[in-house]
């Protein structure tokens, strides 16, 4: 098939001018505007039609710091050497986006109950992270000795991650990826895809189980909110059947953890693998 250039580009450029959306990465505009380009021929309904799948996919309404700031904050938070001003200015930022935001009166457990299940992880992955990176102050992990490979789609907040992870003593592993497009190729022992499945399923019908599969971690560690985000409906008996649909037939063994905000399931691969 060919595909009107021209086209994708003029969309691509449009979007990239946009106040709302200039932080996404290209990858991410690339793809969602050949898709549009396809499906709509002219560049103003395309660029339409990719905005409107933006808004689902970088979902901005969850909200973000402004990163110049938390960037200073961090940095002048790691100078004063004290590790209860470092938690507190990681509790704030996270503080800024509502999917670690619903984390944080669950935190002090939350990793450790996880990680009492898979072990604690020497490489872990965190896709589509947002801004959980910052709670690795609540992992237990040592740092330098953990290589915390981050991915998600907004650049400014994974290069503010990067700039954390340094402050952190950590490899400077957040990557700008659409795991739609690339699942992730890094290799590790825990993968945590925390509060996105029902998103990524409903902006890429049926990909979600093909992205779990890929994953090369012996851990997948897949979470689900237990309140929805407007109408403060009780999700957890849904979001349980939507994910052992979704794994239906993998053989993998799966350890539920439930929270008071948060519904987890830790899911071992290396079970089918040796069945
Ligand atoms: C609901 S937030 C969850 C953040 C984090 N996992 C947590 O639970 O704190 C979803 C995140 O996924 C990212 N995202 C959405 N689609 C993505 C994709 N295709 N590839 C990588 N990241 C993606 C968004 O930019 C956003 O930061």
């Amino acid at each position: 098939m060919t595909i009107d250039e021209t086209a994708v580009d003029t969309v691509i450029t449009a979007i990239k001018q946009s106040r709302k959306y200039r932080d996404t990465s290209e990858e991410t505009i690339r793809q969602l505007a050949v898709e549009a380009v396809i499906e709509h021929k002219k560049p103003k309904p395309a660029e339409k039609a990719v905005r409107k799948r933006l808004h689902s996919i970088m979902a901005p309404y969850l909200g973000d710091p402004d990163y110049a700031e938390a960037r200073r904050l961090l940095t002048d938070s790691f100078a004063s050497g004290d590790g209860k001003i470092v938690r507190a200015a990681c509790r704030d930022l996270m503080h800024a986006h509502l999917s670690t935001r619903e984390r944080l009166p669950i935190l002090d457990s939350f990793y450790e109950e996880i990680f009492a299940v898979t072990g604690p992880p020497r490489r872990l992955l965190d896709i589509a992270c947002g801004l959980n990176p910052l709670a690795f102050p609540w992992m237990g992990l040592p740092a330098p000795g953990t290589d915390f490979i981050a991915y998600d789609i907004h650049e400014p907040r994974v290069d503010f991650l990067n700039h954390y992870f340094g402050l952190q003593g950590l490899p400077p592993l957040a990557y700008v990826r659409d795991v739609a497009v690339h699942a992730p190729v890094e290799n590790g022992d825990v993968a945590l895809f925390l509060k996105e499945m029902p998103r990524f399923e409903r902006n890429y019908p049926g990909r979600g189980r093909a992205l779990l599969e890929a994953i090369d971690t012996r851990w997948l560690v897949v979470s689900f909110p237990t309140i929805s985000t407007h109408g403060g409906r009780n999700l957890t008996n849904r979001y349980r059947d939507f994910f052992h649909q979704l794994i239906d037939g993998t053989g993998w063994a799966v350890t539920e953890l439930l929270f008071e905000t948060e519904l987890v399931f830790c899911a071992d691969k290396t079970v089918a693998d040796r069945a």
